[in-house]
């Protein structure tokens, strides 16, 4: 099938399909730009496309609510997803985009014998789209790829499963697009730093890049979950962006003590009602955490409000 430039989006479901369909926009000297979503898109997702657009001739958003990111007690059956909604917003960003990848279930290997091989078969089709990382024998998969340190501070130590879910579906997204440039939000900081080494630690020759966080006009990081929040809810989430970027003009007035600069974000917090996961100081690329800012940092923040949990950060270079 050969790649197209009209305003589609054309959907993709089957993985060789996918992968034929990348193949031969390289045979056609094309380069292909991938954006992973998980749906439910809004501007930042978009922000992430028109990125893609601009580095890459064609584009392929993947569509997919990857069950092995989420632990059973997390919020897989209610994560929200409008699959039209999604095509009709796409359709709109300029230039548009060419593939949408959205496979019924990325676990299900079909009838194919283990290491058969990549001829024939293997369709999405079928499969429980409802099963999630632990429950492995059900999945009948047990490759994860682990990114060891990067994947253990922050949201992994209260989400201890999420990082190899996205490490293993992220890798899988690869092999099956083949892109030459995967575009991630910088929300998702850690998740952008994991994605960047596996992509050097496994010598995959894509270009990862990160791209700014994107906010609502009070402020608020833009996330899939945000429409779980009641509007009193989302009234308090904005002590969040806000304490964070009260934290950054500090670092420029000289403040340099990490412990002074998380104790005001908490109370910020904490005092708008909201449950802190954790306020973390880190390098930018190690992720380790700092005691002063001497070097390039990023500020990062999970806390709940209500039932949801709502991660930002703020990078500080200094
Ligand atoms: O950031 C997300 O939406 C997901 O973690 C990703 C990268 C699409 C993997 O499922």
């Amino acid at each position: 099938m050969a790649p197209s430039t009209k305003v589609l989006p054309l959907v993709i479901t089957d993985k060789a399909e996918m992968r034929e369909w990348s193949r031969s926009a390289r045979r056609q000297g094309k380069t292909i730009g991938l954006v992973p979503t998980m749906g439910f898109l809004h501007e930042g997702h978009l922000s992430l496309v028109l990125e893609a657009r601009r580095r890459a001739d064609v584009v392929v958003v993947s569509v997919y609510v990857n069950p092995g990111q989420f632990a059973p007690s997390e919020d897989l059956s209610t994560y929200p997803s409008d699959f039209e909604g999604d095509l009709s917003k796409l359709r709109a960003v300029p230039g548009g985009v060419d593939v949408v990848f959205h496979p019924h279930d990325l676990y299900d290997y079909g009838q194919r014998e283990v290491g058969g091989g990549v001829g024939g078969g293997g369709g999405d089709s079928g499969g429980n789209g409802s099963v999630s990382c632990l429950e492995e024998k059900s999945l009948g998969h047990e490759t994860w790829v682990r990114v060891d340190r990067l994947e253990k501070g922050m949201c992994g130590k209260s989400r201890p499963v999420f990082f190899r879910g996205v490490a293993t579906v992220v890798t899988k997204l690869f092999n099956i697009v083949e892109p030459d440039v995967g575009v991630f939000g910088k929300k998702d900081y850690q998740q952008w730093r994991i994605i960047r080494r596996l992509v050097r630690d496994l010598d995959f020759s894509i270009q990862v890049i990160g791209s700014e966080v994107v906010r609502d006009h009070d402020g608020l990081a833009l996330s899939s979950r945000n429409v779980h929040l009641s509007p009193e809810e989302r009234e308090k989430a904005l002590s969040i962006s806000r304490s964070l970027s009260r934290a950054k003009s500090a670092t420029e007035k000289g403040q340099v003590d990490c412990q002074n600069l998380k104790d005001s974000v908490i109370q910020a917090i904490q005092e708008a009602g909201g449950k802190i996961d954790y306020a973390e100081i880190v390098d930018q690329e190690s992720l380790e955490s700092v005691e002063e800012i001497r070097s390039p940092v990023v500020f990062c923040v999970a806390t709940w409000f209500g039932k949801v949990r709502l991660i930002d950060n703020i990078e500080i270079d200094v």
